[in-house]
């Protein structure tokens, strides 16, 4: 087994996975005002970003050939019906206007959901305690036409209510935006490892936890019925988070089905591994690409991964 491993372009030469940064996308997160760059404590390298300073970084990102961004908003304020999240003026629609006039050719993907635009940080319109579910598709339904307007490429609902595809996909058809695909969060588990992200998007629930709505971190099968009826409903490509302590679950959808497969690296993945490698524990830059090639091995197709820039920077 040795011979084909002794020097790098042997080993080059008969590597099974590969990377590629058209294979990442970028998160970001765009907030009001301007010449804003707030750097997030948890995720270290990674901001808050003005919509000025956002289509800087997109043409960063399109300069290192990623495959694409992904956009949270930070509203300028927050109340019990999620307004901003499907208002025409809203943070997203507004940044996704301002990056199609640079960079058209950049894949533009928003992420629809109402956890950064509610008073109560939930994903969803609460009654009686807890998230109801067909009202809360409304908001998503208009949130998802709002952002298809504003020259979204993709819409990528993340909240886990059910029946959030059809309901997009129909709004989305009525309202003439037939060519508008989903990137559906399928398989969204109720993690512990989002925590950074709610500091980055300032999206945490004021009372209780997600875990009436995301799913449950000990179950397999029911992901696979989660991502049935996604692709039934019509959702174009599907998604599983996280990523890393979820690989089982990559391999399981990757046998199964055939649509396009992506997997969210999340916020608190990534900063385990920043983490360590600040103490001098690890490797950082190998971390990243171990972990990275892990993910596309097991059977994803697309990352979203912090490490977009980082990772391209490596692979050029
Ligand atoms: C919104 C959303 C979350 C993430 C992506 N979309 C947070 C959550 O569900 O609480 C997490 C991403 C990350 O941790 O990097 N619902």
């Amino acid at each position: 087994m040795r011979r084909l491993r002794a020097r790098e372009p042997l080993r080059r030469l008969v590597r099974e996975t590969r990377l590629e940064p058209s294979q990442l996308i970028l998160p970001l997160f765009v907030c009001p005002g301007e010449g804003v760059r707030r750097e997030i404590a948890a995720m270290p390298g990674n901001c808050q970003l003005s919509v000025d300073e956002l289509v800087k970084e997109c043409a960063e990102a399109s300069r290192l050939g990623l495959g694409g961004v992904i956009l949270f908003g930070i509203p300028e304020s927050k109340d019990e019906r999620a307004s901003g999240a499907y208002a025409e003026d809203g943070i997203v629609q507004r940044a996704v206007r301002a990056i199609k006039r640079e960079l058209p050719e950049l894949v533009v993907i928003t992420d629809v959901c109402n956890c950064e635009y509610t008073s109560h940080g939930h994903c969803g319109k609460v009654v009686g305690g807890d998230v109801d579910n067909d009202s809360t598709l409304e908001w998503l339904a208009a949130t998802a036409v709002s952002h298809a307007r504003a020259g979204a490429d993709i819409v990528a609902p993340s909240d886990m209510m059910d029946g959030r595809v059809a309901a997009i996909r129909r709004a989305l058809d009525a309202a003439g935006f037939t060519q508008t695909p989903i990137l559906s969060y399928a398989a969204k588990y109720a993690s512990v490892f989002y925590g950074p992200f709610r500091e980055a998007a300032e999206s945490a629930p004021r009372f209780g936890d997600r875990r009436s709505y995301q799913m449950d971190p000990p179950n397999a099968r029911e992901a696979m019925r989660e991502i049935e009826l996604d692709i039934e409903e019509g959702a174009d490509v599907i998604m599983v988070k996280p990523a890393l302590p979820y690989l089982d679950i990559i391999r399981m959808a990757r046998e199964r089905f055939d649509v396009p497969l992506a997997a969210y690296q999340v916020s608190g993945e990534f900063s385990m591994i920043v983490a360590a490698a600040r103490n001098g524990w690890i490797d950082g830059e190998r971390a990243m690409m171990e972990t990275l090639v892990a993910i596309r091995r097991a059977g994803a197709d697309l990352i979203l991964t912090y490490f977009a820039k980082d990772a391209a920077r490596l692979l050029a």
